[in-house]
């Protein structure tokens, strides 16, 4: 089955009978007399069902807010910012004559306006609010003009002249790595000796690549809107996927409490990574200018400017040297993986050691022995991506492979399937934790089948030989994906559930909406928790007024953590409400079923709203808190050994390619996917993450090119220039089939996380680009292909053009 042409249909289909049986059961009245006939549990539960994203329509009309599109307070003034043109350089002075000369200018917020600590309140405290003394990228911001339009603050800021003299910069990973240019001391992994077991491998090769960073291109570009209330608290709305941290950055460089700052986000136009840390530089810029000027103050960067202001997925570049067996099974690997992190530490360093956790995907390393750089660059700070790290470690085995398996000329997933993690032994990771729910020795065979592998392999080899200028190229590659914070820490969540006299639900917690459904997640398992219909449960905005000391929404946990935190509030009120009814009833706790809109005790069955409003009659407490934190992870830092991860993600990608080796165009023609979700708590928006993700790996991997100048400027800044995948560069074959089983560990319904493994199945395109270079290349060697993809570097890796 197509799902991308029946999905639509079978999830409408799907919904229906939900909505007419609850309607059934409301009308059913209060206290039947007889008991409901007999549902199946899947009919009554919201679980499992592909309810439409909560804000669908609303999105789709229009009518959802962005915060763009909040009515604006009285006296709110525009922010724009003034960036540097200079990659590296001393910065003697700030000329705002000219600007604040234009009508309507207010002003310019520099440094020296910032009341609080001049730095951000970032972990590594080495990024300034606005650059003082020195820059350090070209774009770094530097202040703020402020007027009474967008335009005028926009215009404004250009006007400003910047006294900069400039000095040397460091602009690529090469050049960092000679001068030892770190933003975090590199760190070394390593199991076992894997010098000795080169030296005795029967097989051994070196290579050397590199993979690009990725622009994050929310639809909807950074922006913080900064209120000012009454006795220096604050209100701000921040499209941040960390309320709790955004609050915490704001107090510190207003030097206030955190409890005078309330953050709230209704949801975001994407995030995917982007919005992790660099939405608290917005809400800070827009705080201070606005404290300056005792009124509201919005600022909503210009796409040209968040390209040049925002940090992006860090590139990479690798080394490696690899023993291997005949079957193709390494014995031993030296791999160096160099880090870009920008100019300064941001999130580089859980990055770079999520790359250093999945370097081995799915496979056993025996001898292994790993470098990780994490190099500081005069561009952009590098940030969270989709995937945080995991997809720079991943494709570098998975490259690693691809070359084993054309120098040996084995079949790759041949050669794939003899490096996997063993079920009984050979299951240790490099990082000491066992793989106890490896399912891959299933799941591989299964879409080797069903996406006939074997066979096509088979006709593309013929195909091939019969075409000179086209190459076809098949790759099945897998996926297993840590899930957790590695910083333990993280791995909490909260929620607050409220049930109001007429029976509605209103739920709070700590996550935020960036579209990957979070929010729609939630209400379905508190709407089963409650055993109320979907529609009667509403999630509200993210609010550090409500839920303190959230985490950020990432690492894929969001409803692992505050689906959990939600069930257990839902939780607390159900046992009110069971014991109420408990006592009218003389029957005991654990006999009271809620389910299908419905209270059923041994006694009677009574309609959901009329429990609820004689509970309140009888000040029953209707409204709880709710807490969760991940069992059993642990995870020593200073070695980085220990349980980091509560589970692994699995799934796989068989992925069809052709290339022209004339022009260097490609095109991904065919994709299977086999992915492991658990037990589905939403099927409709679990196949959208894992279309979503392969897509946006895909364009990672194929036409998402950044090219920073020979001066540090990032010459593509637009979608004019930067091109990420559009709805004709979906393969014509898409298939998307989720794998059946449940969680293994205990996880909230039997789900898995789903919002960023799926984007490493793209990696099957990369190898399936490289097997049809291959074939173009006919000759045999290492292919050396540069992701992204772009045509010069297919050229390039077919040696028709010279490399640079
Ligand atoms: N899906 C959409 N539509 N928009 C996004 O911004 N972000 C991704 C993923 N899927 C994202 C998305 C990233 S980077 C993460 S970590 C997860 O969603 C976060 O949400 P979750 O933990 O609730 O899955
Ligand atoms: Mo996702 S990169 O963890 O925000």
């Amino acid at each position: 089955m197509n799902q991308r042409e029946d999905a639509p249909l079978s999830r409408d289909a799907e919904d229906h009978p939900v909505a007419i049986a609850a309607d059934a059961a409301g009308a059913a009245g209060p206290m039947a007399e007889a008991p409901p006939p007999p549902r199946s549990p899947v009919a009554e539960s919201a679980m499992g069902r592909s309810h439409p994203h909560e804000s669908a329509r609303a999105q789709v009309a229009g009518s959802a807010h962005y915060i763009d599109d909040l009515p604006e307070v009285k006296g709110t003034l525009y922010a724009a910012p003034i960036l540097s043109p200079v990659a590296h350089g001393r910065l003697n002075g700030v000329d705002a004559t000219a600007a604040l000369a234009l009508p309507g200018v207010r002003g310019v917020v520099l440094s020296a306006d910032v009341p609080g600590d001049k730095m951000l309140a970032a972990f590594a405290h080495d990024e300034p609010v606005f650059a003082t003394d020195s820059v350090h990228h070209v774009g770094q911001v530097v202040g703020l003009m402020v007027a009474d339009s967008v335009m005028g603050a926009r215009r404004a800021a250009r006007q400003v002249k910047l006294d900069i003299a400039p000095l040397p910069a460091v602009l690529t990973v090469q050049d960092a790595l000679a001068a030892q240019s770190y933003v975090l001391p590199p760190v070394f992994v390593r199991r076992g000796d894997a010098a000795a077991a080169l030296a005795a491998a029967p097989h051994r090769l070196q290579g050397a690549f590199e993979v690009g960073g990725q622009e994050h291109f929310y639809l909807e570009g950074q922006i913080a809107y900064a209120l000012p209330l009454e006795q220096r608290q604050w209100w701000i709305y921040s499209s941040t996927q960390h309320p709790g941290e955004v609050q915490h950055w704001v107090a510190h460089a207003l030097n206030i409490e955190n409890h005078a700052v309330r953050v709230e986000c209704r949801r975001m136009g994407g995030g995917f990574g982007g919005k992790e840390t660099q939405a608290g530089h917005l809400a800070v810029w827009a705080a201070v200018a606005a404290n300056k000027f005792k009124c509201p103050v919005k600022l909503r960067l210009d796409r040209d400017d968040d390209f040049m202001v925002t940090g992006k997925r860090h590139p990479f570049a690798y080394e490696y040297d690899v023993g291997f067996g005949e079957d193709g099974r390494i014995t031993g690997l030296q791999l160096s993986m160099a880090a870009n992190c920008g100019f300064s530490a941001d999130l580089s360093g859980p990055v770079a050691d999520r790359a250093v956790f999945h370097c081995d995907n799915a496979y056993f390393l025996e001898h292994v022995d790993i470098a990780s750089y994490r190099c500081r660059t005069n561009t952009q700070s590098h940030t969270a991506f989709r995937g945080f790290g995991g997809p720079q470690g991943v494709i570098a085995i998975e490259a690693i492979l691809g070359d084993i398996a054309r120098a040996l000329g084995r079949d790759a997933l041949d050669v794939r399937m003899a490096n996997l993690y063993g079920l009984q032994d050979r299951n240790v990771t490099h990082y000491q934790m066992a793989v106890e729910d490896n399912i891959l020795h299933d799941l591989l065979p299964k879409l080797e089948q069903s996406a006939r592998y074997r066979q096509r392999q088979a006709a593309i080899s013929a195909w091939n030989e019969g075409n000179a200028s086209l190459k076809r190229g098949l790759a099945i590659t897998p996926v297993k994906f840590g899930i957790s914070f590695t910083a333990t820490l993280f791995n909490q969540a909260g929620a607050l559930v409220h049930v109001y006299t007429d029976g509605s639900v209103q739920v709070n917690h700590g996550g935020t909406e960036m579209g990957q459904g979070l929010h729609t997640k939630v209400a379905q398992i508190v709407a089963d928790e409650l055993g109320v219909p979907f529609a009667r449960v509403l999630v509200t905005a993210s609010d550090t007024g409500k839920v303190p000391n959230a985490s950020a929404t990432a690492a894929s946990s969001g409803t692992d953590l505050n689906g959990r935190a939600a069930q257990f509030a839902a939780r607390h009120v159900r046992d009110n409400l069971a014991a109420f009814v408990c006592g009218l009833d003389g029957c005991g706790a654990g006999s009271i079923r809620f389910a299908g809109g419905q209270v059923i005790s041994p006694k009677a069955v009574r309609a959901w709203d009329d429990v609820v409003q004689q509970a309140y009659a009888n000040r029953i407490q209707l409204w709880s808190d709710g807490f969760y934190r991940t069992p059993k992870i642990h995870y020593d830092k200073t070695t980085l050994t220990g349980r980091p991860f509560y589970y692994f993600a699995y799934g796989a990608a068989c992925t069809e390619v052709a290339i022209d080796t004339a022009t260097g165009e490609s095109r991904v023609l065919a994709v299977d996917i086999l992915h492991d979700v658990g037990h589905s708590i939403n099927p409709a928006i679990d196949i959208g993450q894992i279309e979503g993700g392969f897509v946006q790996g895909m364009g990672w991997l194929t036409t998402e090119q950044l090219v920073w100048n020979d001066k540090g400027l990032l010459t593509t800044h637009a979608p004019s220039t930067y091109k990420i995948p559009a709805t004709g560069d979906v393969p014509a074959h898409f298939r998307v089939d989720l794998w059946p089983e449940a969680n293994r560990e205990d996880n909230v319904g039997g789900s898995k996380a789903v919002g960023e493994p799926p984007f490493m199945l793209a990696v099957s395109v990369y190898e399936a680009l490289r097997n049809a270079i291959a074939a173009g290349r006919g000759c045999g060697g290492r292919v050396e292909l540069t992701a992204p993809a772009t045509a010069e570097n297919v050229l390039r890796a077919l040696g028709r053009l010279p490399s640079v």
